[in-house]
């Protein structure tokens, strides 16, 4: 009888595991008619973040980049790249249409650094712009991009002050700075002559490389430690800076969509815990469902409440409540096409979350997890694209929304960059697949994602070129 009772109850605690996934699976779905609705109010929360600062969410950054590089540039201009989990230096030969990195050094940035004071985090910056520019000798001008990717209140091309940080970075002293002139002070300090030419997001620096190689590029997406998207809009939609004119009559916008919200992004309990542990909650929801540094933690959340809620993973609820200890790209390796018996799997749950040996069906369940996971983001991620093709009108539904009625949607390019989508083909194909659902097949075949290689950096340096004093000539 006591053999029968345990086996009942073990059937029990099953169902419990699998019921709760099957709410995590119901709470996470976005079909088609779904990601629609997040379509529609992406452009919404577009026009209303353009009208007036503060008008949504979605904070559309003006960049005062009106000038894109046209291939025309020519010289060795130098970037840095901040704002992921490495940090970058880059020198750059551009000449005669081509662009080379000749030389770049990749740098992990000390987890103590992210918390300090920005005085620290420059000094730590300028000093190794300082050990790689001294490589190069002679002491020609030198020009300098700035990739800083946090949300930045633009007041020129080369300088602006930082709104907020995200992605985990929480320097006090530095919000509200003009994060430029940081630099500049600590290059000053160094003793290195260079200064910041162009301060760019890396979304920005992404479109300037698409736009370089392909002039059919009006947008660029990232989608990596965190997620975002710029694009170039017409000066005269941009209603809350009207009266400022440019050359072109175009300007690229930073939208910061990590930070945009919409009721009908299918947001779960799970989504509410983890913004709960974050130190910027409240803010970037669209990026906490979509990017890097949050994904392992939803699964893991998720995980540890099955774990709590019935014993599929035996006794480990404890190795499952420190939070973050999922990283994204553990995530990514937790797949159904490992091997029959999913044995990756099995090492990984055991290595990196201590969880012992556990049946096919349980490792099963994991992977599912995860998959909900990934498959949620890029379809959000896809949605967030066609937003900004449909507020260009180009996403083929036929009137602009400016009213004007469009024919066949022109050849669009949308330049991409970030590990999830180079890094991780699982979530390549969901994105490319809703990308279809959404728009249909007919549309979807105009439209390119292409991606490019440290756009974020090389086109900084070109913006750095097109916007240095020997300004050359850029076209938008
Ligand atoms: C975060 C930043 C944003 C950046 C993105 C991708 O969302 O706020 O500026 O572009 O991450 O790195």
């Amino acid at each position: 009888a006591a053999l029968v009772a345990r086996r009942a109850s073990a059937r029990a605690r099953w169902r419990r595991a699998v019921a709760l996934l099957r709410d995590f699976e119901e709470g996470c779905a976005t079909p088609p008619a779904r990601l629609r609705q997040v379509v529609d109010a992406m452009v919404v929360e577009m026009h209303a973040g353009l009208a007036s600062d503060g008008g949504s969410k979605l904070k559309m950054l003006l960049t005062f980049v009106d000038a894109l590089p046209t291939g025309n540039e020519e010289g060795i201009y130098y970037a840095i790249d901040l704002g992921g989990t490495v940090f970058r230096v880059l020198r750059v030969e551009v000449g005669a249409g081509s662009v080379v990195t000749c030389r770049k050094v990749e740098l992990p940035i000390p987890e103590e650094l992210t918390k300090g004071t920005i005085e620290e985090l420059f000094s730590f910056v300028a000093i190794a712009l300082k050990d790689f520019v001294e490589k190069d000798g002679k002491d020609e001008q030198r020009v300098l991009g700035f990739t800083f990717s946090f949300p930045v209140r633009q007041t020129s091309v080369s300088s602006g002050s930082l709104i907020r940080w995200t992605k985990g970075f929480s320097i006090e002293n530095a919000v509200g700075k003009d994060v430029a002139q940081c630099l500049n002070e600590a290059l000053a300090r160094s003793g290195l002559n260079i200064r910041v030419t162009a301060l760019v997001n890396d979304t920005v620096g992404t479109l300037a490389l698409g736009h370089y190689h392909d002039e059919d590029t009006v947008a660029a997406v990232i989608i990596g430690a965190g997620t975002n998207a710029c694009y170039i809009e017409r000066t005269d939609a941009i209603i809350k800076c009207q009266g400022l004119l440019t050359n072109s009559g175009g300007m690229v916008v930073n939208m910061e969509w990590g930070n945009f919200w919409s009721s009908h992004l299918p947001r779960t309990p799970y989504d509410i815990s983890l913004d709960d542990e974050t130190q910027n909650r409240n803010d970037q929801g669209f990026e906490k469902m979509i990017s890097g540094i949050y994904l392992g933690e939803i699964a893991r959340l998720v995980l540890h409440r099955m774990a709590l809620e019935s014993d599929v993973f035996g006794d480990t609820a404890d190795n499952l409540s420190t939070p973050f200890t999922l990283s994204t790209p553990l995530l990514a390796a937790i797949r159904e096409d490992d091997s029959p018996d999913l044995s990756e799997v099995r090492r990984i749950l055991q290595e990196h979350l201590k969880i012992p040996d556990i049946p096919l069906k349980t490792r099963r369940l994991v992977v599912k997890v995860c998959d909900i996971v990934t498959r949620r983001a890029a379809r959000l991620a896809a949605a967030g694209i066609v937003g900004i093709l449909k507020k260009l009108g180009r996403d083929g539904s036929g009137v602009a929304s400016s009213g004007r009625t469009r024919g066949q949607p022109r050849r669009t390019v949308v330049a991409i960059e970030g590990g999830m989508y180079q890094g991780y083909p699982v979530f390549r194909e969901y994105l490319d697949e809703a990308l279809v659902e959404i728009m249909g097949e007919e549309v979807a075949q105009t439209v390119a994602l292409r991606v490019t290689q440290d756009g974020s950096g090389v086109g900084a340096a070109l913006l750095a070129a097109v916007h240095s004093s020997n300004r050359q000539q850029g076209s938008i």
